[in-house]
């Protein structure tokens, strides 16, 4: 039978964030009193599928949740954004995913993530969602699922002439198999640095080539509130600076950047093009508390671009 047809496959991961305020990072053994603290929805892969809807394309998951009040959350989640949760499995007996988020008061944070059901996630989930994938505009994913799946859409994605796109985080090695799948690689910088195995002192352009050099056909590094830099093989880099704004928290900005770069290229900007729309939202996410709070639809994202 043949899937409903969206333009955006996320082999997702899903994550309940739960978000405390605290003045700054924690000492090894210190116990700090957090000023605040919520629950709200994540998980990259989540965040990135929600990101894109937002911006008008209509996206389906692959994704791997728990059977729990958790997942349900998830799903009710992906109803309001109208994604497409056909190909996501939950696991009898299992937890969803959790991420313990500690937000500091210039809006920096630390993240550590249990990835609970979503740790089962694997090529088979993949199989079963060919038809979705088959006639995809663009697969994306990030480190946060297994990269099994990953390379498994990858794969379908490419048979079908599908882009795709990999934010590498959290930045962990990377099979030499995936990276010849990349089609857009969207790191930030510690990440770029950590899978380039280059130090820190390196220039963004010498990491770049090592991960195309792998494979990756483009490495487009957000720089936070300095924008981001594209770079190709035999092309010259192009950097867009960033937009100024408040920022009150930057979970999930990395997520809405990847998200919004899938749903540009799904209705047909080129790279170059698509690297300014998600320049634009990644900035506005930034404006609002929690991975959601901020990211913003197509419209307010124009406004930006207009107004920068
Ligand atoms: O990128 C931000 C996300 O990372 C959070 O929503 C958290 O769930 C972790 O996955």
């Amino acid at each position: 039978m043949m899937d409903k047809t969206v333009d955006v496959v996320c082999v997702a991961s899903w994550n309940v964030d739960l978000v405390s305020h605290v003045p700054q990072p924690l000492k090894r053994g210190e116990t700090l009193m957090a000023s605040s603290f919520a629950t709200s929805p994540g998980g990259k892969g989540s965040n990135a599928a929600v990101a894109a809807a937002r911006q008008g394309a209509s996206v389906g998951l692959i994704a791997r949740i728990g059977d729990d009040d958790f997942g349900r959350m998830g799903l009710a989640l992906w109803a309001r954004e109208g994604i497409d949760p056909r190909h996501v499995v939950q696991a009898a007996g299992e937890r969803s995913g959790v991420a313990q988020i500690l937000v500091y008061e210039d809006g920096d944070n630390s993240i550590a993530v249990a990835p609970g059901a979503g740790l089962g996630l694997n090529a088979e989930h993949v199989q079963a969602a060919q038809g979705m994938v088959s006639a995809c505009k663009v697969v994306m994913a990030s480190l946060e699922v297994p990269q099994r799946a990953t390379e498994a859409a990858f794969a379908l994605a490419k048979q079908a002439g599908a882009l795709t796109l990999l934010n590498p985080a959290p930045a962990q090695p990377v099979d030499a198999a995936l990276w010849d799948m990349v089609d857009v690689l969207t790191p930030n910088e510690s990440e770029l640095h950590a899978l380039s195995g280059l130090p820190a002192h390196a220039s963004l352009q010498e990491a770049a080539q090592v991960l195309l050099a792998q494979g990756v056909q483009a490495v487009l590094v957000t720089l936070g509130e300095k924008g981001c830099a594209l770079f190709r093989s035999g092309v010259p880099a192009v950097f867009l600076s960033g937009h100024p704004q408040k920022v009150i928290d930057t979970i999930g900005a990395g997520d809405t950047f990847t998200g919004s770069l899938a749903a540009a290229l799904a209705r047909g900007e080129d790279l170059e093009q698509a690297m300014r729309w998600a320049n634009a939202a990644a900035a506005l996410s930034v404006t609002q508390a929690t991975a959601l709070g901020g990211m913003p639809s197509l419209q307010a994202t124009q406004a930006a671009l207009q107004n920068n």
